[in-house]
């Protein structure tokens, strides 16, 4: 395995695993003597002389960056400041930049710095103390990670020409509705967008039509726009669990759509199932208020090639027993292998 491959690999096989990725990406068995143009508070392994490795090493300043460096780990420091000039020699040559887990504020980050990298495809800037984004001129970026910051606002217009860009993570932050208005627009290749754990009161607007997935777990969503997913034809996956959802902030049919698989309404305060079309394959609406069920939120009409897709349906911690399944409910939940109540 080329040692290209190793951190390539770990970032795919994280982002498999969804959300959840691993800050060490230093792929040990290829650290070796550092190559002839390194700084020397760091490692360049000679067999992978495009790589700077910084990492975990207390360190308080993002060190001078020479020529030829393609990626750069800086992650598990005490960095607070970027100083003018640190990556001057690679501004149009940076692709990877990682600075998670670090003590950097906007105030810090000198002009000259991120702000003229124009090559760079991912931008990992969780645990640090911004309160602003800082998105590089890069029409290459392709992954923007901004987990646990400060962020409160997030202006429309920074990501317009981001033609490439597939995947943004912001969740742990405190974004407002209105302050991630058109933040989204003009990225029109975004597969996947996670803001959860922000405040948000309604889902963000003005998203990419491309999306599939979009994560708002963790917010202040009380209603959902009529219509709002019929603007996404692609999105697959839809969660909106731990929020403030009631029955009259779901207009009829709004979950209706033939292109979500799964759907996460769990930990909010729904009294009745809302309508959700009949390729769903997964529903999650564990403790919420429900104290009904009405098969017509799953089948309207059922016949040979009529019928719920659904395999599993989580109602545990609501109001509604097994009893309260109407006798027929075989018949249109006919693949269900798995409906918890308790
Ligand atoms: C930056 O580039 C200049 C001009 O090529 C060179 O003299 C200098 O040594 C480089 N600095 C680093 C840190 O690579
Ligand atoms: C960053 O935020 C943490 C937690 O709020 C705080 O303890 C720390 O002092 C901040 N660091 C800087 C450099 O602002
Ligand atoms: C976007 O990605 C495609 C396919 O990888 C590539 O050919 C193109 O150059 C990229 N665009 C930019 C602006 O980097
Ligand atoms: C979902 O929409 C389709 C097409 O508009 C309609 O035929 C079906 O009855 C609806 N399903 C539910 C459960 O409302
Ligand atoms: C039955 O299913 C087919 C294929 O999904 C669909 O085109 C048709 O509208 C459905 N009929 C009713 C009455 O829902
Ligand atoms: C739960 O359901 C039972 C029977 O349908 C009803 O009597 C009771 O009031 C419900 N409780 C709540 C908290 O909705």
């Amino acid at each position: 395995m080329s040692p290209l491959r190793v951190p390539l690999l770990a970032v795919l096989v994280s982002m498999a695993l969804c959300q959840y990725y691993d800050y060490d990406y230093q792929p040990v068995s290829v650290l070796g003597p550092s190559g002839p143009n390194c700084n020397q508070e760091c490692d360049c392994p000679v067999n992978f002389p495009t790589a700077m490795y910084c990492d975990n090493r207390k360190l308080k300043f993002v060190p001078v960056v020479p020529t030829g460096i393609k990626y750069l780990y800086l992650q598990n420091n005490m960095i607070e400041e970027i100083k003018a000039g640190v990556f001057d020699n690679v501004t149009a040559d940076l692709r990877w930049l990682v600075l998670d887990n670090n003590q950097l504020t906007n105030a810090k980050i000198a002009k000259g710095t991120i702000d003229k990298l124009s090559g760079l495809e991912k931008l990992y800037f969780s645990y640090n103390n911004l309160t602003e984004p800082i998105i590089p001129p890069s029409k290459s970026l392709d992954e923007l990670k901004m987990t646990h910051n400060k962020l409160s606002k997030f202006p429309s217009g920074l990501l317009t020409d981001k033609e490439n860009l597939t995947s943004i993570n912001l969740q742990h932050n405190q974004l407002t509705s209105e302050s991630i208005t058109g933040a989204f627009k003009g990225s029109k290749k975004l597969l996947s967008l996670d803001v959860s754990h922000n405040k948000l009161k309604k889902l963000p607007a003005g998203v990419p039509s491309s999306l599939e997935i979009l994560y708002a777990d963790y917010n202040d969503i009380d209603s959902i726009g009529a219509g709002y997913l019929n603007k996404l034809p692609s999105l697959q996956y839809l969660r909106i669990s731990h929020n403030k959802l009631v029955d009259s902030g779901i207009p009829a049919g709004v979950f209706n759509v033939t292109s979500l698989v799964e759907l996460d309404l769990s930990f909010n305060k729904l009294q009745s199932i809302p309508e959700i079309n009949e390729q769903l394959e997964q529903l999650y609406l564990q403790a919420n208020e429900i104290n009904k069920i009405d098969m017509s939120s799953f089948c309207k009409f059922i016949g040979p090639i009529n019928f719920s897709r659904l395999k599993h349906l989580r109602l545990d911690a609501n109001n509604v027993t097994y009893s309260n399944m109407p006798h027929d409910s075989a018949n249109c939940l006919r693949q269900a292998s798995d409906i918890m109540f308790e």
